[in-house]
């Protein structure tokens, strides 16, 4: 511990391959280490990201395995060219007998971060979050690639435009690859993944696309429940996760994701495009629950009265509102009819009074110019007279 970080302190300040200034350790593990790094070369001086291979093991097919994974991760990364799903590429060398790995350094944070909170998320995020991941793995897997390790630490948040990025791709298998030679010896078997995110398939060395579509899964039962899902039990009759009593979430979101989690790899979902189809088709299912909802309100509303059809928008709290405005306006109406039920008969009556006194007094004679100016100093009482 205290030599590693001896030679830690040592590395910063360092010029690698004549050009990458270290100036931070990020982390150390036992396959390696990873930095930030200066690109002095490079007229703007962009941070990197370096990892530098550097198993801490005595052991030699362990050192075997990390120079592999180290190969893979270069071999993958840069077979993936540039795509906003994973960082680029930049650079591979090696010196004084480590090997190092350059990228593109991603400013961000790890959807990690996101869930350490241990708030459980609402169904819309988690769907959310889904149908941003399938892609990526959509993307992946039509290059071959299986990512064996998709966990929330491996997937960073770039802040430049809220996606997210995959990283780490030191475990993924490249289908039909040479790389995959160290499987096959007899001796060993290397199994790769996480707990808890690593289906039973990968666990017997047997990965397959849907693997990384049960990694996700396990991660939207995480955000729904906010539990590690290591915590959660097997239901003893049907070997599946237990986790539905734990949430509050739709019917169809629950199917969706227990097709994704589903101990057997061949009931499983078996491409990420299947997944973002059923979700899309629930979303669409959804929306016309939501608009037949909308429409009856609103049919019930302009039966009473006109609605501006702008304010129709759709979310759930504007049903409520019709219901409301529909209330208010039956009581609208009722106060219309009640004072005008009331207040004719009293203007009758006011009318009616007037014209008593027009005829019982002085009643004019049309035809006298003094009368005539006599009625036009009251123009109340001439124009009743003349409405008369
Ligand atoms: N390209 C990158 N840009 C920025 N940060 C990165 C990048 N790659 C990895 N990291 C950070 O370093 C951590 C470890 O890197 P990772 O590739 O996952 O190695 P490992 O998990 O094998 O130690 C990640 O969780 C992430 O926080
Ligand atoms: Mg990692």
């Amino acid at each position: 511990m205290t030599k590693n970080r001896i030679r830690n302190e040592t590395l910063v300040g360092k010029l690698l391959n004549e050009r990458y200034l270290v100036v931070k350790i990020c982390t150390s593990g036992s396959f390696g280490e990873t930095y930030l790094a200066e690109d002095v070369q490079h007229s703007e001086h962009p941070i990197c990201f370096v990892k530098r291979f550097k198993p801490t093991t005595k052991n030699l097919h362990l050192i075997k395995v990390a120079k592999l994974m180290f190969e893979r991760e270069a071999k993958i990364t840069s077979s993936l060219g540039n795509s906003r799903y994973i960082p680029r590429l930049l650079a591979t060398f090696s010196e004084k007998n480590q090997f190092y790995l350059v990228q593109e350094f991603i400013q961000g944070h790890t959807l990690y971060s996101e869930l350490a909170t241990g708030d459980c998320w609402e169904e819309n995020q988690v769907i959310q979050l889904l149908q941003e991941v399938l892609p990526i793995l959509e993307f992946i897997h039509s290059h071959g690639i299986i990512h064996r390790d998709i966990k929330p630490s491996n997937l960073i948040r770039r802040w430049d435009d809220h996606k997210l990025v995959l990283i780490d791709f030191g475990v993924a298998k490249l289908i039909n690859n040479d790389l995959e030679e160290i499987n096959n010896s007899k001796d060993h078997k290397i199994i790769v993944g996480t707990p808890g995110y690593m289906p039973s398939e990968q666990a017997q060395a047997h990965s397959c696309f849907g693997s990384d579509i049960y990694a996700l899964g396990i991660i939207a039962i995480e955000t729904l429940t906010g539990t590690d899902t290591l915590n959660l039990s097997f239901d003893p009759k049907t070997h599946e996760l237990s986790w539905e009593h734990l949430v509050s979430v739709s019917s169809e979101l629950i199917a969706i994701i227990n097709k994704m989690v589903c101990q057997d790899y061949h009931k499983r979902y078996q491409s990420a495009s299947e997944v973002l189809k059923a979700l899309e088709h629930y979303q669409q299912k959804q929306k016309s629950e939501l608009k037949f909802l909308l429409l009856e309100n609103t049919s019930n509303l302009i039966a009473e009265q006109p609605v501006n059809s702008k304010s129709l928008t759709n979310s759930t709290s504007l049903v409520k509102s019709l219901h409301n405005n529909n209330y208010s306006n039956k009581i609208f109406l009722i106060g219309i009819i009640v004072s005008i039920a009331t207040t004719w008969p009293i203007a009758l009556g006011i009318y009616y009074f007037i014209w008593l006194l027009n005829n019982t007094d002085n009643v004019p004679n049309p035809s006298s110019p003094a009368s005539l100016n006599q009625d036009s100093s009251s123009n109340k009482r001439d124009t009743i007279s003349f409405l008369k």
